[in-house]
């Protein structure tokens, strides 16, 4: 069985994520999609709420299933028995980074990365900029999955 990881924050998923965990799915048997700790971000959903809303804006792929982690992603990968991580790819600006972590997960436990070219329809989406342009009342409503807008908007009520 060929399983694959798709890791992030998903803080909250934007529609570029869902565009590559689907991709994904198609390439896979079974898709885990992680939602782990970055160091660098600070987060406006915690991590269960992202795992929820994960949950139901994938819930009509069978073969993708959402967990989470706190350690290393590779100590994941290990844990679980999966040999593929899939990331998405917008940019150059993520090319640097997202090799760099690939070469480092692939040094530290043979894990193979996968860099997936995203949506050029996608490609300026990023969850920090989606969380930025609807709080000041901006429409993110064609960005992320419909679950996603609603609790978006609750959430930034809430955080007044
Ligand atoms: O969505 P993001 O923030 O780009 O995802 C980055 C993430 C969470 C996948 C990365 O920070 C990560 O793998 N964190 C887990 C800790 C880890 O393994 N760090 C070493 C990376 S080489």
């Amino acid at each position: 069985m060929r399983r694959a990881v798709c890791p992030g924050s998903y803080d909250p998923a934007t529609n570029g994520h869902l565009d590559v965990i689907e991709r994904a799915a198609n390439l896979f048997d079974e898709v885990v999609v992680a939602v782990l700790i970055n160091k660098s971000k600070q987060g406006m959903f915690t991590i269960a709420e992202r795992m929820q809303l994960l949950e139901e804006a994938t819930a009509k792929l069978p073969n993708v299933r959402v967990d989470s982690w706190h350690g290393l992603l590779t100590e994941y990968c290990r844990e679980q028995g999966i040999q593929s991580i899939v990331k998405g790819l917008r940019s150059v600006s993520d090319f640097d980074y997202e090799l760099q972590m690939a070469q480092m997960n692939r040094e530290i436990s043979g894990v193979e990365t996968l860099l997936m070219s995203n949506n050029p329809a996608y490609s300026f989406l990023s969850s920090s900029l989606v969380k930025e342009v609807a709080t000041y009342g901006g429409d993110v409503t064609n960005m992320v999955p419909p679950v996603v807008h609603e609790r978006l908007l609750a959430r930034i009520a809430e955080l007044g």
